[in-house]
């Protein structure tokens, strides 16, 4: 059976800050998905990363399916109000227009979706990312799809084998999508110096060699490059299909044992280690650290199984003990060289207004 997958996902007000959606407002999404979803979406899961709520869906309408699309928004619209009558923070903050016009994207909410020739048993993985943007996915993917030291399947496998096509989209370009396709193993030094620079180019999907099949969608909205100015970082997330044709769940998430450094945290504008988290867990430390939790299904003719929590286990406490540590590392040295983001990615207007006024005091020395 052919099944749409749909993750979408936004940040629509916070308790206390930009810590965590209300649970009052997580039930009216749940609610509005449920009622007006009715005889459209065959399934749906409703969580939260951070201050994010993410809207799973399984339906049969394809990829960028304006009545899918609607109804998400209309769940965001709906829980706004909920959010604006909590006097919850940033009410409808990823919202940046109040009527929809035809498809999610581009309106503020992130948004990966793939549609799945169902195997007969089929198992994937919806990622989701807070306090910080698309990018943040380039390294943990690259490695589990393209580098036998964290796949083995690359090199155990003869389907896995066959290798990966990366789709990579120019997100600095605005007037549309600007798209390069590279097949690893061979392109492999093209991949890596377009995905070292992780705010400008970002995976957007990636395909099996060996059926052609997708394996990974990742959510590429820039909200800055949307809206012209800061209204929160893009927290993506992500659809991950696993096993069989694709690497195993375990090299998937293996990379996330890094806890790389990525762009977000506090203000949008500093860099800091991703932390693999428990399903629904809020933001804390310096806005932080950014965030990511992953959790795994099955879906049969698109009904899904309950959700698998994959970092709730005892080896996540360790390398969230290593994030903390490599977290308060950069932090110690608060604004300075690495620990802020260069200027162009600041999210906030402040220091450009404060070099501005600075400008007309310096001085040329004469001879
Ligand atoms: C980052 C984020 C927060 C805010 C910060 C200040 O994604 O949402 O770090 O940038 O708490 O928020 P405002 O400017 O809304 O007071
Ligand atoms: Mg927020
Ligand atoms: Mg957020």
């Amino acid at each position: 059976m052919k099944v749409t997958i749909s993750l979408i996902k936004a940040d629509i007000g916070s308790i206390g800050g930009h810590i965590m959606p209300s649970s009052g407002l997580m039930e009216r999404v749940k609610e509005v998905v449920r009622k007006q979803g009715k005889g459209m979406v065959i399934d749906s899961y409703i969580g939260h990363t951070g201050d994010d709520i993410a809207i799973l869906m399984t339906h049969t309408l394809g990829e960028d399916s304006e009545k899918i699309h609607k109804l998400a928004f209309d769940a965001f619209m709906e829980g706004t109000q909920v959010a604006k009558k909590q006097g919850l923070y940033g009410a409808g903050q990823d919202l940046l227009k109040d009527s929809f016009s035809g498809n999610v994207k581009g309106m503020g909410p992130a948004v990966a979706e793939m549609e799945i020739e169902e195997r007969p048993n089929e198992p994937f993985l919806a990622f989701a990312a807070d306090k910080t943007d698309p990018g943040a996915y380039n390294l943990p993917f690259y490695l589990s799809f393209a580098d036998p030291m964290y796949c083995s399947g690359l090199i155990l496998s003869p389907k896995v084998g066959k290798g990966y096509t990366f789709h990579i989209m120019d997100v600095e370009y605005t007037e549309g999508d600007k798209v390069v396709e590279l097949s690893a193993p061979e392109d492999l030094y093209d991949i890596a110096a377009l995905l070292r620079d992780q705010e400008r180019y970002v995976i957007e999907k990636v395909y099996s060699r060996d059926t052609g099949d997708v394996a990974l969608s990742i959510s590429t909205t820039r909200l800055h490059n949307i809206a012209g100015k800061y209204t929160g970082k893009d927290d993506p997330v992500a659809l991950v299909r696993v096993q069989g044709n694709f690497p195993a769940t375990g090299e998937i998430i293996s990379p996330f044992a890094i806890g790389h450094y990525v762009a977000g945290f506090m203000r949008g504008s500093h860099n800091g280690p991703l932390m693999p988290v428990k399903k629904n867990s809020p933001i804390s430390y310096f806005d932080g650290p950014p965030v990511v939790n992953c959790l795994a299904f099955c879906v049969k003719e698109g009904v899904l199984t309950e959700a698998a929590d994959v970092f709730d286990h005892p080896f996540w406490d360790y390398v969230r003990d290593n994030v903390s540590r490599k977290s308060e590392e950069l932090r110690r040295q608060g604004f300075f060289g690495p620990a802020m983001l260069p200027f162009s990615e600041l999210e906030y207007g402040g220091i450009v207004e404060r070099l501005k006024n600075l400008e007309g005091r310096f001085s040329v020395r004469k001879e």
